[in-house]
């Protein structure tokens, strides 16, 4: 194509800008090394009141074998322009690792039955719960203030070829529950799943809802239509959430960290196993007034699997939390990480809403956990008044200290042997734990057990 004219210049700018716009991503960005990319989920459509719960699998995410150096999200509207949590509240996103068997497309994660199928092998995070958050990031209303960067030499290692099963292929799955709380009779309610204000008898899989059960994700699952008032017309928009992926190449000089997530709802403690239950709920206090002490401390404790140092920490919790903080056996802090609130109209500063969480980057080497070390994880909230389906969830990047640093740059050889030996050997034997999960799952709630054992 010859251009001749400044006006075909300008003309083939607007058409390969409009390409961009419509291929949801802009060219891939480099800088000193490192490389971001910005993506558009697939579609969301709200309208007053409506919530959205929907997975997104295969979606558009950085190739090959890479290390992840950061995660940023936002919900934007179809012009781009960032939505305010107090039209549609976020209530939380979740991005996550999969093995899809290849040529298959349209596989669908079957409801509470999981993971029954051959042809979707989860690719879960280094634990620790049984099911549930084996996600690699994952935020919610704190997204936009919430750094997720891993500082070098470090990075979250994706896309080894190695690890792939054969014949399947790694993909990404996102996602995205998000709740419009324009014109709602109760705005908070709406954001807490206030089980009275959405129109629910029964749970996502049809199943009755405990009359005792008063607020949380089984109020307020996909398709499900909040409170709002009564003259409100309906006023449907699309948004979409964008997020930003930023990585390197992989190469022997970066040092792999593991994703952990505790949850301050894990029974390990008392039951011998790691149930995480995800959301619990606040009670009023009855007696802070006369106290002045408005705080609701949940704990929970877990055995560290590996020895390794801490590279980055984070909190999640919502409105109504005030703090959280992980400690070892000994008491000392690992990581402390509080709620940051907003206090205006404006776009990551919504009043009452916890618009950031404070994260730790300790110095590389200085917080050390050791093998088997019974960690205790401290979730605050307010209880000033009620909350219903809050969470206390803590996550870690972790280094695992056998992977021995010989100078700045290299990592000893039997760091790799590791991989492999874990790659090939104990993959087939992860994957058959995993069915035998699975199957003990499925059987429990087919026969509607919950196993709470006390
Ligand atoms: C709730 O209301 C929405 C919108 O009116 C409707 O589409 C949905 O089917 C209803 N859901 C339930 C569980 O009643
Ligand atoms: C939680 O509250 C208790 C009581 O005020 C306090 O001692 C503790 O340090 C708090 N924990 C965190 C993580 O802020």
């Amino acid at each position: 194509m010859y251009l001749g004219s400044q006006r075909s210049v300008i003309i083939l700018a607007i058409v390969l800008l409009a390409i961009y716009a419509q291929n949801s991503k802009a060219r891939v960005i480099h800088e000193n090394g490192v490389k971001s990319m910005v993506y558009l989920s697939p579609k969301i459509t709200h309208h007053p009141g409506s919530v959205t719960n929907k997975n997104y699998y295969d979606i558009e995410f950085p190739k090959g074998h890479i290390a992840i150096k950061s995660f940023n999200a936002e919900v934007v509207d179809e012009a781009g322009d960032p939505v305010s949590l107090q039209e549609t509240y976020l209530h939380h996103w979740v991005a996550m690792r999969y093995y899809r068997r290849k040529g298959v497309k349209n596989v669908k994660f079957n409801g509470n039955h999981g993971f029954n199928q051959p042809d979707l092998i989860k690719a879960g995070n280094a634990g620790i719960c049984n099911q549930g958050l084996s996600q690699f990031f994952g935020l919610g209303s704190e997204t936009r203030k919430t750094s997720t960067y891993v500082p070098d030499p470090y990075g979250i290692e994706v896309g080894n070829p190695r690890e792939v099963p054969a014949g399947y292929e790694e993909i990404w799955m996102l996602n995205i529950h998000a709740i419009d709380t324009r014109g709602a009779v109760d705005v908070m309610g709406c954001t807490e799943c206030r089980c009275n204000l959405y129109n629910v008898t029964n749970d996502e899989y049809g199943r009755p809802l405990d009359p005792n059960y008063i607020g949380g994700l089984y109020c307020c699952y996909d398709g499900t239509q909040c409170k709002v008032k009564n003259e409100l017309k309906s006023v449907e928009r699309n948004l979409y959430m964008r997020y930003t992926v930023k990585w390197v190449d992989w190469s022997d000089s970066i040092l792999p960290v593991k994703v952990y997530i505790f949850d301050v709802t894990d029974t390990w403690e008392h039951t011998g196993i790691h149930d995480c239950y995800i959301e619990f709920d606040v009670e009023q206090s009855t007696t802070g007034v006369a106290t002045n002490d408005f705080i609701s401390i949940s704990r929970s404790t877990v055995s560290f699997p590996i020895a390794g140092d801490v590279i980055y920490g984070v909190a999640h919790q919502h409105s109504g939390g005030i703090s959280s903080a992980l400690y070892g056996e000994d008491g000392r802090i690992i990581c402390s990480s509080k709620s940051i609130y907003g206090k205006g109209n404006s776009v990551g500063d919504e009043a009452g809403y916890i618009v950031g969480m404070t994260t730790c980057y300790p110095e590389p080497g200085s917080v050390k956990i050791a093998k088997g070390e019974i960690l205790t994880l401290e979730s605050n909230y307010s209880s000033e008044k009620s909350h219903t389906g809050v969470m206390g969830l803590f996550y870690i990047l972790v280094a695992e200290s056998s992977l021995k640093v010989n100078g700045p740059d290299q990592v000893y050889e039997e760091s790799i042997v590791e991989v492999l030996f874990s790659g090939v050997a104990v993959f087939g034997l992860a994957i058959s734990a995993a069915i035998v999960v699975v199957y003990q799952r499925r059987k429990q709630s087919e026969d509607g057990y919950e196993s709470i054992a006390t």
